[in-house]
């Protein structure tokens, strides 16, 4: 079959395969020989147990580059600092087979082998195939280390049903190899490969006491969908969220937040962003003094005095990079292409996304959206109502095109 199999889009592509000690090792000899195929240049990484299963003669002769296992090797031409040039290098690191000994130390940010700390020094997207016997797999311990690992901005694919090395029969498998090499090349070929993007969604909440909150409709829809899209291409995606019950897209670091400030104090975090999405509905109002105890109804009238908070976007706009790409989102009931202009000026930004709240089929908790991207040459695109998805397609389509 993967003799077969096409494969393009990976020509010159620089991978980095990290192969852990399992049964299913065997298949990384494959996976060597369909990638270099595809015109890869291949680097194969393993620990010192990958050795029991696989030669590292048969790995390093397919790949023709020597298998790198130890950190600290005796070889003088080598330097201890190769995994940081390796991590650089690559456009991709696959690690197939991992196992539940590796996913734990990946999760853990162990550094005790070339496949782990390369991972620790990769500037690219890493994915994850596990392998292992289906109890392994289903446990917790490894749940919850798969989900970290995602948490962190891993990729990870699903191992899958069928027979097991241990004879049994379950979900363990190592995703079959086609798979593997079409969720490669569905990675490597991004626009965005090696550039950092930052998105911000949902609402914030602003605590008037500790059960009473000024807050706003925002579900955060749309700053998922974008960081989704960018991920795709390959963008290493920082995704700040206020609270919403949405799932983290699959290989986005999440940071959760609450208020304005905290938002504030994430974004100017992680501002140095080659692609900074500001799709958050920030408060632009907080309570002034909240208060530590609950407000009782008995205290009759009860006047809030609020104040306002910092633009966070305004700050990037004010220090920003001119290699930097600035979007902002304006959400107006009337005259918004005027507005929307006028917050593009202001904030000093590349873009801005004008949605109307009170139309149909746009605005906050619904699926779809409808918007127009304005430039800051002057230029307007009124896009179609589409499922929010697709508008953050898009978007970065029509961003990443120059207009
Ligand atoms: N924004 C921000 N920090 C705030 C408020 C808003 O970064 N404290 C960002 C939003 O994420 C969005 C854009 O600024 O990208 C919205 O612009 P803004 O002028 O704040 O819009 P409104 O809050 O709707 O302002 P106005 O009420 O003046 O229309």
């Amino acid at each position: 079959m993967s003799d077969t199999l096409p494969i393009s889009g990976l020509e010159g592509k620089r991978l980095l395969l990290g192969v852990s000690g399992s049964i299913a090792a065997y298949k990384s000899a494959e996976l060597v020989r369909l990638l270099r195929r595809a015109g890869c240049e291949v680097q194969v990484l393993t620990t010192p147990d990958t050795a029991r299963f696989i030669s590292p003669l048969t790995l390093g002769t397919l790949s023709q580059r020597r298998v790198l296992t130890e950190i600290f090797h005796d070889e003088a031409e080598r330097t201890w600092t190769e995994h940081i040039t390796l991590g650089h290098w690559a456009d991709l690191y696959v690690i197939a087979p991992a196992t539940a000994q590796t996913i734990a130390k990946l999760a853990h940010g162990f550094s005790d082998s070339m496949l782990t700390a390369t991972a620790l020094a990769a500037h690219c997207p890493v994915l994850i195939c596990p392998a292992m016997d289906h109890d392994m797999y289903m446990h917790p311990a490894v749940r919850a280390n798969l989900k970290r690992l995602q948490g962190l901005g891993y990729q990870v694919m699903q191992a899958v049903y069928g027979e097991l090395a241990s004879g049994l029969v379950g979900l363990g498998r190592l995703p079959d190899l086609p798979d593997i090499v079409s969720r490669i090349t569905e990675l490597v070929p991004g626009k965005l490969r090696g550039r950092r993007a930052l998105v911000t969604a949902g609402p914030t909440r602003e605590p008037i006491d500790p059960v009473r909150a000024v807050t706003n409709h925002s579900t955060g829809t749309m700053g998922f969908a974008l960081a989704e899209s960018l991920v795709r291409q390959g963008a290493q995606v920082t995704l700040v969220t206020g609270p919403t019950l949405l799932n983290t897209p699959s290989g986005v670091r999440r940071v959760d937040v609450s208020t304005a400030a905290e938002m504030y104090e994430a974004v100017m975090a992680n501002r140095d962003a080659d692609y900074v999405f500001m799709a958050a509905a920030v408060a632009d109002y907080t309570p002034a003094e909240p208060s530590s105890a609950k407000l009782r109804k008995a205290d009759a009238k009860l006047t809030l005095r609020l104040r306002r908070t910092s633009d966070i976007l305004a700050e990037l706009g004010r220090h920003r990079r001119d290699d930097q790409v600035l979007v902002g989102f304006a959400m107006e009931t009337e005259d918004g292409l005027a507005r929307a202009r006028a917050k593009l000026a202001d904030k000093h930004l590349d873009w801005i996304v004008l949605n109307y709240i009170n139309e149909p089929g746009a605005g906050f908790g619904t699926g779809t959206n409808r918007v127009t991207l304005i430039g800051r040459d002057g230029s307007s695109h009124a896009l179609d109502t589409m499922p929010k998805e697709e508008v953050a397609e898009a978007l970065l389509d029509r961003i990443l095109a120059g207009g």
